[in-house]
């Protein structure tokens, strides 16, 4: 009568089994390698491995058991076999996964490096002339750009009625309140803050707005001032200042020259011209012939524009002066329409 193996009289072997089982199952479960695995394989299925020295002594069982042991243990070797072939495919994603993130991630690669930034051509021209202005000795201040009618009309001698308003339309964002036309309302900020310890002699580098956009106009624009005022000081100090910056801009070789202006809040009022860089005064395309640049409007401050700012008249004197950056920027570099400085394409603004 044949037995069934659940009666194998080599319980002895039924327990081999499962130890053999046991045993491995605890072996695999902290293999983390195909080389690891590889080892474990001989260790149990190998010639010499636990499993086939099970196998070998099946000949020193009876005759009659060595079916049933023979099919336990076969099974056993199959189900190992199987586990092996299993685990082997798991490491093998797992270390090609592996492999492709550090094929992808070269850490002894140079980087690609950030590219560096630049400033804007109107910062640049903005922030050379505030480096002349402080070796010259000015301070540099800000003042608001969302200003008081009353500083940017009243106090620069512009009332309500004032014809010169026209010039300067802006944004306003009440009766009273609107976005500064031009720096100059902090001349009186500067003097009301600094009467008891003058004298002051400030620049102020900030945006502008006016209802005005065409090719050489924008409604946004940057200007820099400049105030100096204390005791004695005159038109020929202001002409002399302004020789000095012009030559540290352009070079010491530069003319200058002076027409006559107006402006509510000077007197007397002047603009000064630059001889043109470019073409050393012969006349060329950057100047438009002339062989002069602008450069920006002057003057003595206005009695009234003192007095409204709390500093006496009898006794100080001073100037001021205003002048575009964005023009400055468009005759240095050649820029032919003030529109390509707001568009922000890069291909236009690498190349300063
Ligand atoms: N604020 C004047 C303008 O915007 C320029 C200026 C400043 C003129 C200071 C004289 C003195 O046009």
């Amino acid at each position: 009568m044949p037995r069934c193996k659940e009666e194998l009289p080599v319980g002895d072997l039924k327990s081999q089994v499962e130890e053999v089982r046991s045993s491995f199952e605890a072996a695999m479960a902290s293999v983390n390698s195909t080389e690891a695995l590889q080892e474990l394989k001989v260790r149990y299925l190998g010639k010499k491995g636990t499993l086939t020295a099970l196998l070998k002594s099946l000949g020193s069982l009876p005759a009659e058991d060595r079916p049933f042991a023979g099919e336990a243990l076969n099974e056993l070797r199959d189900e190992l076999e199987q586990k092996f072939e299993r685990k082997k495919l798991e490491l093998a994603q797992a270390e090609d996964a592996a492999a492709e993130i550090e094929d992808r991630i070269d850490v002894t690669m140079p980087s690609r490096g950030r590219p560096a930034g630049a400033f804007h051509p109107v910062a640049q021209t903005m922030h050379e002339i505030v480096l002349i202005m402080q070796g010259m000795g000015y301070s540099v201040v800000l003042g608001p750009e969302i200003e008081e009618d009353y500083y940017n009309f009243e106090c620069l001698n512009m009332p309500p009625w004032h014809p010169a308003r026209d010039m300067q339309d802006t944004f306003y964002i009440s009766d009273e309140i609107l976005l500064r036309t031009h720096t100059s309302p902090t001349q009186t900020r500067v003097m009301e803050k600094m009467r008891p310890r003058l004298p002051v002699k400030v620049i102020v580098p900030g945006k502008v707005y006016r209802r005005d956009d065409d090719a050489t106009h924008s409604p946004m624009f940057h200007q820099i001032e400049g105030l100096w005022v204390g005791e004695g000081i005159r038109f020929a100090d202001l002409k002399g200042m302004l020789m000095l910056f012009a030559q540290r801009v352009f070079g010491d070789d530069v003319k200058v020259r002076y027409r006559p202006s107006y402006f509510p809040f000077t007197e007397p009022s002047a603009e000064m011209d630059a001889s043109c860089f470019a073409c050393k005064g012969a006349g060329c395309r950057v100047c438009k012939g002339t062989g002069w640049i602008e450069m920006l409007g002057c003057g003595m401050v206005h009695p009234n524009v003192l007095r409204m700012s709390g500093v006496d008249p009898k006794v100080y004197s001073g100037f001021a002066f205003g002048m575009g950056i964005e023009r400055i920027a468009m005759q240095k570099y050649n820029i032919a329409d003030m529109r390509l400085l707001y568009e922000n394409d890069v291909k236009f603004l690498k190349q300063f």
